[in-house]
């Protein structure tokens, strides 16, 4: 198995293309079952989102669903800063629409509520998250993400569109900080 190395550090490959590839079109269906009929407003979280979103929306097959994006961010390294900064905002009007928001990963919960909280004072019909990663033990605010891609433990992993300060976002695999041996 091959591993990588960023800023010194090792990662081992943890979640194969096929896999995500086919719970990307597991989520996809579900969230086409629930908002075929309207035209929902995905609201893709860059910058790690871009790879999940692209791959989502193209499987979702909504004839009247809209992209469109907006910028965050919270992690410096491998730990979440613990304050969220806007650094691109929403452009749409959301009135009466529902929104799904595509996140890669849904950590602490923070970036997710602060998200939340801010959709719902432009008055949409609904806000849901869809995530291609959650760690649930990590959960500290907020209500977990309604469609979710993998369940994984509360470890630092990159590929697929996640990064490290920037780096690794374009593998094809998603790979795991390797455990350091003590
Ligand atoms: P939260 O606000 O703590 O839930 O973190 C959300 C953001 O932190 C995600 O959208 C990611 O951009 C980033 N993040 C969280 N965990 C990881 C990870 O394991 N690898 C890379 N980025 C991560
Ligand atoms: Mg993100």
């Amino acid at each position: 198995m091959d591993e990588v190395t960023y800023k010194g550090l090792t990662f081992v490959p943890y979640i194969m293309r096929e896999e995500i590839a086919k719970q990307v079109k597991r989520v996809a269906e579900e969230i086409k079952r629930d908002y075929q009929d309207e035209s929902p407003l995905f609201l893709c979280v860059l910058n790690g989102a871009f790879m999940f979103a692209a791959d989502l929306f193209r499987a979702c097959d909504i004839p009247d669903a809209e992209i469109t994006f907006i910028r965050y961010k919270s992690y410096e390294g491998t730990h979440s800063s613990g304050n969220v900064r806007e650094i691109m905002g929403l452009t749409q009007d959301i009135t009466g629409r529902s929104v799904v928001i595509v996140e890669d990963i849904v950590d602490t919960g923070v970036t997710a509520q602060q998200l939340r909280n801010e959709l719902l004072k432009h008055n949409p019909k609904q806000v849901v998250m869809a995530t291609l990663l959650f760690k649930p033990d990590s959960l500290t605010v907020g209500t977990p993400p309604e469609y979710v891609g993998f369940e994984i433990p509360s470890k630092f992993i990159l590929g697929y569109g996640l990064d490290l300060d920037e780096l690794g976002r374009n593998l094809a695999d998603i790979y795991v900080l390797k455990e350091q041996k003590s």
